[in-house]
């Protein structure tokens, strides 16, 4: 259990990246292995509404993939927050978190959407999912803040996600249309 650790390593590959609305003692850059980001999960809590939720990131296993986000070290006690603001589906796991500095590795918590849970919508064309973050909002704000912060933040980090970027590329389109 994780109450009886000093701290704990939680890596964050959606909104935590840029939203790290919690103390923490560091953070570093780093990857995990054989995951995938992808906008298939439903947001109704966030992003969304129960009758019309929103997209935002899980994650999806693929052999050779690696998916990179940040790391956050943090007490027990941290979770408890994060438990709250990341439900809706998501469990914890714990992984193999790889420094993006290529020095160490360290085992870390990651919260992961699978396909079983009821929130969850599975993929769809890059245009379907711009799509639909265009038309969606949430207690937390708009869908479209949700990808445009998510994409910033992968390229602040340096990241080619080309799943994400080709998103953001169409949901712009779709703005400039209107
Ligand atoms: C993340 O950024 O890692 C994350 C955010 C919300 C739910 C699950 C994961």
């Amino acid at each position: 259990p994780l109450q009886h650790l000093e701290s704990v390593w939680l890596f964050g590959y959606g909104s935590l990246i840029y939203k790290a609305d919690f103390p923490y003692l560091q953070c570093k850059p780093a990857c995990i292995y054989g995951w995938q980001r992808r906008f298939w999960q439903g947001s109704h809590d966030h992003r969304g509404t129960p009758e019309a939720p929103g997209r935002v990131v899980t994650l999806v296993a693929a052999d050779g993939a690696r998916c990179v986000g940040m790391a956050y070290q943090v007490t027990p006690e941290t979770f408890e927050h994060l438990d709250h603001r990341e439900k809706n589906g998501y469990l914890r796991f714990f992984t193999e978190l790889h420094w993006l500095d290529g020095f160490g590795q360290e085992v870390g918590v990651v919260y992961v959407a699978s396909a079983d849970n009821a929130a969850y919508l599975g993929p769809a064309s890059e245009a379907d999912i711009a799509a639909h973050i265009a038309k969606s909002q949430g207690p937390s704000g708009t869908n479209s803040d949700y990808l445009l912060q998510l994409a910033q933040a992968l390229r602040m980090l340096s990241e080619q996600d080309e799943h994400v970027f080709a998103i953001e590329q169409a949901l712009l389109l779709q703005l400039e249309q209107r």
